[in-house]
């Protein structure tokens, strides 16, 4: 390291830092903000300048304005970050706004991994407004990531975001070492690991949902060629986007087309030899209203059961034909004939369709099989599908109806759908449930269509690995009756599921092996996703540098003329010139930054100030 490329400002925070962590490395940047912010960018369309409004050491910073959203703040990429090392990155970092007395800093790195950008959450502070607080951490870049940098934003909100989460951010004495006391990662490589198909080809299919768009990008065809070989379209079979009320209103009667979209997903199939499950044919959700109005209009009456039930008999023909003729050598092994018609923990059907308004009690059901039996093809296997299917009451509503229909021949089998979060259910009480569903009769078939498991609260990567495991290990324990475990999505970052950092899935954001993807082909996974995550100090609470504001003008600051008045502080510059004064409690809670053009009378409450250094009392 260099130590005369630093400026004295940088080397004292060197020094001080050495305190918390032992520098260990080369030095990769340092920044006090006095003369440049190469390097630094916003993350969208933030103002980035260097500005004299404040400082922590010297007279400037580094402001980050026109702020959009709360992920937007300052960014610093440095040609000397390398992936498959580790760094110690540190800064200072000030908000003020009197009205909003604390706020959340987020210290973040990102890096791009197989095409896919990773947010990696180093720290978050509470901040005073006003006073500087140092934000650091290390981090260690795995191998073959490119696109690093280190970035100061507010704490990331998904939604309710307000003002206050797009404040100005002030940063300054930023720098960065290579810290070689922590072990750089070396990621696994995708494409050597256990493919979960041939893991499980003994027991059952493994599945995904896939969306066109995923299609589209080469890490996920790979991934999914891999490891699937079975596939459900996560949108792209559902009612709204089959039916065609176009055709429809043309020939008045139902007619459905494979889209370009819908047929990619299929192709996609039939080329690498993948099988493919129908979802969905009968569901509340993803419906249009016109295909239960009179003459398919958007807004009409709605037809009585008889029409209805007509409608639904040409439906459930024209998709098994559409599908059939657009892409005959498609293997579809499974449909999902009716999905989620029951109420979320028993009750009965869902009052809020318009199938159950129609229809008013469960004999849409029974249509709806009694035609998907009779159109579609011998192989394919029909399922009625649904949630929170481990909740005793729902259960027995899905036990039910599908005991009736499985005794008059129209249904196979319980799609078990599988949205689970690491607090519930447990592995017992699916047991249970399948049990139960397994009690339907000799031949009844149990598919898990959905599988994904959030993780929330106090939960962590090593719970939701645990309950991977052990269901995975429970399918196979009833491989006899599962005849395929669909997982909701390829990886974290596509998951219907995928906000507040819920990620669900066996694979990262790039696509990359978790925990949960070693537990489920039973090895023993790699160091950096067991090793704990670094624990840091919290910062202090009472930093002793407070939010020093600068003038714009030092020569006219010299000259200026402050007094108190009754409910006032005056102040007065020299030859009318424009300054920047910051006014600051006693305590050093900055009150508010002023600009000045010759006088000033600025009202405060009776107190003590520091206005430019002096200390006025106000009566
Ligand atoms: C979800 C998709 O993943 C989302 O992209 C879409 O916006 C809403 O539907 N149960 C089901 C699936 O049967 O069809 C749902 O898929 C998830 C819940």
């Amino acid at each position: 390291m260099n130590l005369k490329k630093l400026s004295a400002a940088a080397l004292s925070i060197l020094l001080t830092s050495t305190l918390a962590l032992a520098q260990t490395g080369e030095l990769i940047f340092s920044y006090d903000f006095e003369s440049t912010k190469d390097g630094w960018s916003g993350r969208q369309n933030e103002k980035l300048e260097l500005t004299g409004d404040a400082a922590h050491n010297g007279k400037q910073c580094l402001k980050v304005s026109n702020r959009q959203a709360s992920w937007n703040g300052g960014m610093v990429k440095s040609d000397g970050l390398k992936a498959g090392h580790s760094y110690y990155f540190e800064c200072y970092v000030m908000y003020y706004n009197s009205k909003h007395k604390t706020h959340k800093h987020q210290l973040c790195a990102s890096y791009k991994l197989n095409g896919e950008t990773k947010y990696v959450d180093l720290r978050t502070i509470t901040c005073k407004s006003g006073y500087w607080y140092k934000v650091y951490a290390t981090i260690s870049f795995p191998n073959d990531v490119t696109d690093i940098g280190f970035y100061v934003q507010s704490l990331y909100k998904e939604n309710n975001e307000t003002n206050n989460d797009r404040l100005d951010i002030y940063i300054d004495d930023a720098l960065c070492y290579e810290d070689t006391t922590v072990a750089p990662v070396e990621m696994v490589n995708p494409d050597s690991i256990t493919s979960l198909k041939d893991y499980y080809s003994k027991y059952f299919k493994i599945g995904t949902s896939v969306s066109t768009y995923e299609l589209s990008k080469e890490i996920a065809t790979k991934h999914i060629k891999k490891h699937c070989n079975s596939i459900t379209c996560e949108n792209e079979t559902k009612p709204d986007a089959l039916l065609d009320q176009k055709k429809t209103q043309a020939t008045g009667k139902v007619c459905v087309t494979i889209n370009d979209n819908t047929k990619a997903i299929m192709d996609f199939c039939v080329e690498n030899d993948i099988a493919f499950r129908g979802h969905t044919l009968v569901w509340y959700s993803q419906t249009p209203d016109w295909f239960f109005n009179k003459d398919f209009k958007d807004n009409g009456t709605k037809l009585n059961k008889t029409d209805m039930s007509i409608r639904l008999e040409q439906y459930v023909q024209a998709v098994f034909e559409a599908i059939s003729s657009t892409c005959p050598n498609l293997k579809l092994y499974a449909f999902d004939v009716v999905n989620e018609a029951f109420e979320n923990d028993g009750g009965g059907i869902r009052g809020w369709s318009n199938w159950s308004n129609i229809y008013k009690d469960e004999s849409f059901m029974d249509s709806a099989f009694t035609y998907a039996r009779k159109y579609a093809p011998k192989n394919c296997k029909l399922y009625y599908n649904d949630y929170n299917e481990y909740m005793t009451k729902k259960t027995d509503d899905m036990y039910n109806l599908v005991k009736r229909l499985y005794d008059n021949g129209v249904c196979d089998g319980v799609g078990m759908q599988s949205h689970l979060d690491c607090s519930y259910p447990t592995v017992d009480d699916v047991r249970t449930t399948i049990k139960k569903f397994l009690s339907i009769g000799d031949n009844i078939d149990l598919q898990v269509t959905e599988l994904d498991i959030t993780i929330k609260n106090n939960y962590t990567d090593k719970d939701q690995a645990a309950l991977y495991k052990g269901l995975f290990d429970l399918y196979v324990e009833h491989a006899d009756h599962i005849s395929s475990v669909t997982l909701w999505g390829t990886s974290d970052g596509v998951s219907w599921r995928k906000e507040n950092n819920q990620r669900p899935l066996l694979f990262d954001d790039s696509y990359s092996p978790k925990l949960s993807y070693f537990a489920v082909v039973h090895e023993d996974a790699p160091e950096y996703l067991t090793a704990d995550p670094i624990k840091y100090p919290a910062p202090d609470p009472e930093p002793d540098v407070i939010g020093k504001l600068l003038s714009v003008n030092d020569e006219a600051l010299e000259n200026l003329k402050i007094y108190g008045k009754t409910g006032v502080v005056v102040i007065e510059t020299a030859n009318n010139a424009k300054v920047d004064v910051c006014i600051f409690q006693i305590d050093g809670r900055m009150v508010g930054h002023y600009t000045i053009d010759g006088y000033a009378e600025i009202s405060l409450p009776s107190g003590v100030y520091i206005v430019d250094k002096q200390k006025i009392v106000i009566m």
